[in-house]
Order: structure tokens, then C-alpha cells, then sequence
């Protein structure tokens, strides 16, 4: 008892709903973003979502509380609960042979033998594909006048992933693999609700589509195998192994590919959708932006990408006020403290991103977008945390910083984009614009102006 003005210490402060935490938790699936706020401002760092003996989802916010969960896996351990279907079935394999949802030593081996499909110099080689996509899918635009932006980043990104990934060069396969897996990804939340294998049911569909991708993998596995030569991820995934030589096996390299993947496009196609609309927000920055592009202009390269200044602010400030993972989740492996009270086993702990980023102690004027501040700034990584912390910190966040800048660069330099007046711009937790990204496109004139939107950003940012 005690310690807490007379709260017994397992006694978490949190909201009280008739429904109990379920309803708590209905509230923070409907408006994440404010849901989250008013807790933090609410109740303080660590809130639990039901009264009563236990807790079972708590929310812990700040750096110090971020932390502890990141780095003590043997008290915080990866969730695999949201994941549920059968593991014996080909796609409960795809779906389970995943880093993020390996612990302890598995996890750390299996890291290191991903490990040099990330590295700085390996990253550089997937330059070209990325520069060569985005120049394309650019020329597809030319004679267009209002685009979804949100979806066209989403095809470039899937794009990229396939090509960096795989290698494939033909664009007919390419997009047959990135359809299969977009199909396998949506029906995800559907098959976990009723894993049941009856014909016409989405899992007995899921099963289908699984089957099939493995198969085409597994094929191009072996051709992996053949090619000493090829540099994309699945070669280096096939190369790689420990020092006593051990390999991954044909489904781990199945599942890991399939997962990158998925981490990969979405979470980059959301980044760029807020990055180019932040900047089509802010005429002031995105002339400066230009401006510093203009010196590189006649020569493109990721070198001289990598060194400039705004741009990477620019990145860096749109991850952490929109971070496409506005959340992460652990679950307690044990009863532990945390923040000052008792937090019994099996309790999930969200960390936010969303709001350490926006504490104004950390940040002057958080809620404003001013990419400049990074040129002054450093932050520890449980400050600033887009990519996460800790032993599951993103392995692509390199891969991830690269593409942006590319694909920034490229696009801003050729088009104009100004959001549709008035339109309804709202982000979900994962940072998906619920209702698209409306873009009207013009050859870059420089003509910038800040347009009237309407939605929950204005509840986000301060223009
Ligand atoms: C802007 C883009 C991206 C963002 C914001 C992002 C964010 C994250 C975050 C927050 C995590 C850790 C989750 C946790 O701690 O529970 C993560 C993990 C991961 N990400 Fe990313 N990611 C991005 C792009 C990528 C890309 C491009 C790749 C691969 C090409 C990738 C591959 C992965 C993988 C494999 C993991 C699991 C790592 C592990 O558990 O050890 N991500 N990402």
C-alpha cells in the first residue's frame, strides 16, 4: 500500500467506464490520437485502462518509462496475442517466422543474420532502384491533374519493396507479388477474428493466396542460390550465416521476406504522404527545401542527398509529430514496477511515440512543424523514437531514411502539390489518412499556398 497519497501501489490512476476496460479501449481504437492526449494529461505517465483487481492494458508514457520497457525484454516481452491463427499451416508459418515476433536468443541470432542485408553499403546499392521507380512512377503522372496521394505512395513503396527485395525486374510479376501479399495483409485482421478452413471463408482464401507466394518464394530461393551476383535482400538473406554456419532455413527465409515486406511499405508510403503534405502546408519551408535542392539539381546522388541539412530535418520532424507506429505494445512477462506501481504478469504496456514526441519539454512548440530545430537538437533515442528503441528497434530504419530522401527530392522537384480545399484529413494510430490524401499536381512554378483542410490534423498541428 502507500507511497502514491494513499493508493495502493497496484492501484494504477485511470479512466472509469460502465463498460470497463474494453470500453476504455473501444474509445482509444476510435480516435487514437486524442485518446491518448487526454489520458497523459488526465491521469500522468502510467494509466490503466480498467479499474478494478488487474489491469490488463496500461498505457506508460515518457522517456524514462520508454525506457524501461524497451530495454527490459526479460520483464517486457514481445506480444505474439495479436497475431492468432494456427501456427502449423503455411501461413501461420509466413506469419510466425517474423522478428518482431521472436524473443531472447532466437531473436537475436536470427537479427544477426539479417543484420548485412542493412548495412550502410548494402543500403547504397538499392539507390538506384529507388531513384529509377520514382522517376517512373513521376512519368506516369504527367498527365494528370489530381492524384490519392496516399495510394501512389503506397504503389511506389510496394514497388520499391518488391524490386529491393526480391530483384524482380519484370514489372508484371512484380506487381503479381505485391498484390498476393496487399491480399494476405488485409484479410489479416478477418482470419485472426475466425480462423476457420471452410471453403469460401477469407482464411480458407488466405490459405490459397499463402500457398501460392510460398510457392513462387520458395522458387525464387532457389534461383537466389544459382545468382552469386544478385544484391537484393533475399540473396543476402540466402547468404547469410553465423560463425558455427548455421543458415536460415527455406521457411524462415520465406517468413523474414514476407514480413520485411509488410514492415516496409506501408509504414514508408504513410511517411511520405504527411511529409509532402506538411510541406505543402508550409509554403516558407518548402521554398527553402527547394532552394537547397537547386544546388544538387543537375546532379542527383544519394551523396549528396545524404548531406543536406533540411531535408533531413525536414524527414526527421515529419517521423516524429505524424510517426507511422503512433504506438507499440509489450506484455509483461512477470509482476514488475514500473513508474512508481506494481504492474501484475500478463498486462500489455503501450508506449507512445505520438506523445513522448509531442512533450514540451522535450520539444519548444510541439505541435508546430519546424524541421530547423533538428539542425540544434539531439535527442536520446527513448526521446525521439520513430524507428522504436532497443533490441526491436526497426532494422530498415536506414533503408527507410534513404528511400524518403530519394523519393522527397525526386518529386518535389518536378510537381507542385496542393491538397484539395477543404478536404478531410484524419490519420488512424497507424498514420493512414482514413479518408485519402487529395492532391491536385502542377509542373513545380513554385507557386505555393497553405490550404484550408478540414479533419482531426487541425487538431494535431499547429499551422
Ligand atoms: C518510415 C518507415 C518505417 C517506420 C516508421 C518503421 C517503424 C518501425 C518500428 C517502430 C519498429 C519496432 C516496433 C517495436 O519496437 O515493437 C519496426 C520494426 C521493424 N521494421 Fe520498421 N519502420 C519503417 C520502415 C521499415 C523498412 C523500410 C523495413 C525493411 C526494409 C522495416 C523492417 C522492420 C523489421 C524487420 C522490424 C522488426 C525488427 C525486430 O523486431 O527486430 N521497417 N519498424
Amino acid at each position: 500500500m502507500d507511497a502514491n497519497n494513499g493508493i495502493p501501489v497496484t492501484q494504477i490512476p485511470g479512466p472509469r467506464s460502465v463498460g470497463g476496460w474494453r470500453m476504455n479501449m473501444f474509445h482509444f481504437f476510435r480516435s487514437p490520437l486524442m485518446f491518448q492526449r487526454w489520458l497523459y494529461h488526465t491521469y500522468g505517465n502510467l494509466v490503466a485502462m480498467g479499474q478494478g483487481d488487474r489491469p490488463t492494458q496500461v498505457f506508460a508514457f515518457g522517456p524514462e518509462l520508454n525506457r524501461q520497457i524497451l530495454t527490459n525484454p526479460e520483464f517486457f516481452e514481445i506480444s505474439t496475442a495479436l497475431v492468432r491463427m494456427p501456427k502449423d499451416t503455411v501461413m501461420g508459418r509466413m506469419f510466425f517466422n517474423n522478428l518482431s515476433l521472436m524473443k531472447g536468443e532466437k531473436h537475436k541470432q536470427h537479427r544477426r543474420l539479417m543484420q548485412p542485408a542493412f548495412h550502410h553499403e548494402q543500403v547504397l546499392q538499392y539507390s538506384k532502384d529507388m531513384f529509377r521507380l520514382t522517376k517512373q512512377l513521376s512519368d506516369e503522372w504527367q498527365d494528370k491533374a489530381e492524384i490519392d496521394l496516399n495510394l501512389e505512395m503506397k504503389k511506389l513503396t510496394q514497388r520499391i519493396a518488391v524490386k529491393t527485395l526480391f530483384g524482380l525486374y519484370n514489372e508484371e510479376e512484380l506487381n503479381r507479388i505485391g498484390t498476393f501479399i496487399t491480399q494476405m495483409t488485409k484479410s489479416i485482421l478477418l482470419v485472426s477474428l475466425a480462423p476457420f478452413n471452410f471453403p469460401y471463408t477469407p482464411y480458407h482464401r488466405a490459405l490459397r493466396n499463402a500457398e501460392q507466394l510460398n510457392t513462387h518464394i520458395r522458387s525464387m530461393i532457389e534461383q537466389k542460390r544459382l545468382e552469386r551476383n544478385a544484391t537484393d535482400v533475399l540473396a543476402s538473406l540466402v547468404k547469410a550465416h553465423d560463425e558455427d554456419g548455421t543458415t536460415l532455413t527455406d521457411e524462415e527465409l520465406i517468413g523474414h521476406t514476407f514480413n520485411l515486406f509488410i514492415a516496409s511499405h506501408e509504414t514508408t508510403a504513410n511517411a511520405l504522404t504527411w511529409t509532402i503534405f506538411l510541406l505543402s502546408q508550409h509554403p516558407d519551408i518548402l521554398y527553402n527545401l527547394l532552394e537547397e535542392l537547386k544546388e544538387i539539381e543537375n546532379e542527383l546522388s544519394l551523396d549528396k542527398l545524404s548531406k543536406l541539412p533540411l531535408l533531413e530535418g525536414v524527414v526527421k520532424e515529419s517521423l516524429r509529430l505524424l510517426p507511422p507506429a503512433s504506438v507499440g505494445v509489450r506484455i509483461t512477462a512477470s509482476s514488475c514496477e514500473l513508474g512508481g506501481f506494481s504492474v501484475p504478469e500478463k498486462t500489455n504496456v503501450f508506449f507512445s511515440q505520438l506523445i513522448t514526441h509531442r512533450m514540451p519539454e522535450l520539444y519548444d512548440e510541439p505541435n508546430r512543424f519546424i524541421p530547423e530545430r533538428w539542425s540544434t537538437i539531439k535527442r536520446t533515442p527513448f526521446e525521439y523514437l520513430p524507428f522504436s528503441a532497443g533490441p526491436h528497434m526497426c532494422i530498415g530504419w536506414g533503408f527507410a531514411m534513404q528511400e524518403m530522401k530519394i523519393v522527397l527530392a525526386v518529386l518535389l522537384m518536378r510537381y507542385r502539390f496542393s491538397v484539395v480545399h477543404h478536404a478531410k484529413i484524419s490519420p488512424n494510430l497507424m498514420m493512414r489518412p482514413v479518408s485519402g490524401m487529395p492532391m491536385r499536381i502542377f509542373p513545380q512554378d513554385w507557386k505555393f499556398e497553405r490550404v484550408p483542410v478540414r479533419g482531426t490534423i487541425n487538431q494535431l498541428i499547429d499551422f
